[in-house]
């Protein structure tokens, strides 16, 4: 089973290179921030909570959040591992995922993390603004909160595995083919 942290600020790559790892490894791709929208757009009990969160660059409550995980790795008894895309995002996340993934006996198997300075992640998220319809990439204000965030209550994360032996920091600036073999790099050893 390889389960991969796959992480970084917001505008980072996750999801861009999630695509390609699902491919070259067969893996299920959970996305807690593509599940929440999925949520907001059925307009889901579970949406309409994440959304006054989501719409200001803050996090959805942990227990709300390592609930809908857990429930979504439990649909998938066949997988062969996942990829957790933005998700664990604090220390109680990380923690909650060690003891669910250690009663499965799949504990997690590496943290690869997209490492990208922040006028970066600016420039990608305003630009992705124009077709994404995320109101979150649409608004200076709330991109610069999701980048404190990250910093403040997500960066620390970074930490949990590195005490595991099982952190990677990954160059995330040059072209998607390029960070995609550095991951692949990264998952070999
Ligand atoms: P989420 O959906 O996870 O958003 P995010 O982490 O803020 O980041 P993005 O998805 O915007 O960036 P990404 O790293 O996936 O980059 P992408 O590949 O898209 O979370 C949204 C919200 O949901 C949170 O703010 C929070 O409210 C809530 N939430 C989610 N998970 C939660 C959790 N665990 N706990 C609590 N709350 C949670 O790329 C970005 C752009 O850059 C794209 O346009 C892409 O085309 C471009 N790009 C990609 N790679 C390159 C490259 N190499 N060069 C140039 N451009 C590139
Ligand atoms: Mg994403």
């Amino acid at each position: 089973m390889l389960n991969i942290v796959l992480f970084g600020p917001p505008g980072a790559g996750k999801g861009t290179q999630s695509v390609h790892l699902v491919e070259s490894y067969g893996l299920i791709h959970l996305s807690t921030g593509d599940i929440f929208r999925a949520n907001i757009k059925g307009n889901t009990e579970l949406g309409q909570m994440a959304q006054s969160y989501m719409d200001k660059g803050q996090l959805v409550p942990d227990d709300v959040t390592i609930r809908m995980l857990e429930s979504e790795v439990n649909k998938h008894p066949e997988a062969k591992g996942f990829i957790f895309d933005g998700f664990p995002r604090t220390t109680a996340q990380a923690e909650a995922l060690d003891v669910f993934l250690d009663a499965r006996s799949t504990p997690v198997t590496c943290m690869l993390a997209l490492e990208v300075e922040e006028a970066e992640l600016k420039a990608r998220l305003l630009a992705r603004a124009e077709t994404s319809g995320r109101p979150d990439d649409s608004n200076p204000t709330v991109i610069q909160k999701r980048i404190d965030v990250y910093n403040a209550e997500t960066a620390p994360v970074a930490g949990h595995y590195a005490l595991q032996g099982k952190f990677t920091g990954i160059d995330g600036i040059g072209t998607i083919e390029e960070i995609l073999d550095r991951l692949k790099v990264a998952i070999a050893h």
